[in-house]
């Protein structure tokens, strides 16, 4: 049990997790969300948990941190649901990430020579040995590789076990609550401003994804440097013959849009996404549907019949190095759970439990520790 007051911004994933384990662990936790909790990046994604297939080969520090938060999932989603009494859908199907063309298999040969590199659980599949494992896929897959541990969660059914866990553990919720700023006295964090007032509290975890620069008072060298990407994306209802069974990514050398497939427990079929840097403009264009349709309908012929169910964009919280930005900052009690870009839901688990412990121990673990603020602080 600890003493201490915290104040969260943001109701994500990201605040909803390390609000629950807090609430879990005895602390008083009120956590603000200036909309409904989750309705921000954290409903918009599509639920994959697939460290490799959204990381660059090069970017080892983080696909490390998404492998170890992918083998924390099954514990992860134990807790929850057991905590929440709600499932949420995880699956350990894996996903097959499928090539058409010669330049696409090229690509695909070099993303598999990375994947064996680093000794992840992958197999190369000839395309009539992909559509053995999922039926769907076109005559023209040449090649596919298969990445068997790939999983993946319903991210909408997370967020409302997340919300109910942590309310069944004692935590405050102050949804329609925007916090404008937080307060600073002599370097040291005493409270926030919110709409009524004042509020003091002995530490702030900033999780308001691509919002996060948006909060006064932060002087501007410790701002995190988090921008929003724009995610199109959309939902179809699978129908008999047109059944997805595994999660389907694309590449696709010659155009700008690869796609991936997510078919969902319920018969929705997620098709996303594009990745634009147009601000906070979450407007949905006649190229971006139609970039993922194309690619859908490519992969997948079937989908041709099937009916749209839904059309939707979401903004990532990017950073300068696509890794979230995690842990202390030099203002004192102002902790950082921000910037998770295109990992989130993968990264929820592992930045609920380190950033709740961080808080409880005032120690930084070794898993998060390459992820704090300072390393974009200039000496
Ligand atoms: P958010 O969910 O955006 O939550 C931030 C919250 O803060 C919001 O609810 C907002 O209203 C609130 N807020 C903002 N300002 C304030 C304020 N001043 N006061 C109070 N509240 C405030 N990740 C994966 O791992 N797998 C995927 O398959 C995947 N697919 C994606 C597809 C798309 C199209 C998108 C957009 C993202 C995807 N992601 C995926 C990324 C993932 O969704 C995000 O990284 C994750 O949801 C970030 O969670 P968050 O809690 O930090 O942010
Ligand atoms: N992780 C999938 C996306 O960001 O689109």
């Amino acid at each position: 049990m600890i003493n201490k007051k915290i104040i969260i911004i943001g109701g994500g994933v990201i605040g909803l997790g390390i609000g629950w384990q807090l609430a879990k662990a005895g602390a008083s936790v009120s956590l603000f969300e200036r909309d409904q909790v989750g309705r921000g990046a954290s409903w918009a994604a599509a639920g994959m948990l697939a460290p490799l297939a959204e990381a660059h080969t090069e970017e080892t520090e983080l696909l490390e941190l998404g492998v170890k938060s992918l083998s924390l999932y099954p514990q992860w989603v134990d807790e929850l649901e057991t905590d929440a009494q709600i499932c949420i859908d995880y699956r350990v199907d894996g996903t097959l990430i499928v090539g058409l063309e010669p330049d696409d298999t090229h690509q695909l040969s070099h993303l598999y020579a990375a994947q064996q590199q680093m000794d992840l659980d992958v197999n190369w599949l000839t395309g009539g040995e992909a559509r053995e494992i999922e039926p769907t896929l076109s005559p023209r897959v040449t090649a596919a590789i298969h990445c068997v541990s790939d999983h993946q969660v319903d991210n909408r059914k997370m967020v409302n076990a997340l919300q109910r866990a942590y309310l069944t553990c004692g935590g405050v919720l102050q949804e329609n609550s925007s916090v404008e700023g937080i307060v600073i006295k002599d370097g040291t964090l005493t409270g926030v401003s919110a709409e009524d007032g004042t509020q003091k509290c002995d530490v702030v975890v900033l999780a308001a994804g691509c919002w996060s620069t948006q909060i006064k008072g932060i002087p501007e060298s410790v701002r995190p440097p988090i921008r929003p990407v724009k995610g199109q994306m959309l939902a179809l209802q699978m129908e008999e013959g047109v059944e997805v069974k595994t999660v389907i990514r694309t590449v696709r050398a010659k155009y700008p849009t690869s796609v991936y497939l997510v078919p969902r427990n319920d018969g929705r079929l997620i098709v996303g996404a594009t990745s634009e840097e147009m601000g906070f403009d979450t407007r949905l264009t006649v190229g971006g549907i139609f970039e993922l349709l194309r690619g859908a309908w490519e992969a997948v012929p079937g989908v041709y019949e099937l009916p749209i169910l839904d059309t939707w964009a979401g903004l990532r919280p990017g950073s300068r190095d696509n890794a979230p930005v995690l842990g202390k900052t030099p203002i004192e009690n102002l902790i950082y759970a921000t910037g998770h870009y295109r990992n989130g839901i993968l990264l929820t688990p592992i930045t609920a439990y380190e950033i709740s412990k961080l808080i409880m121990t005032d120690e930084t673990s070794e898993a998060i520790e390459p992820f704090q603020l300072s390393r974009f602080i200039k000496q």
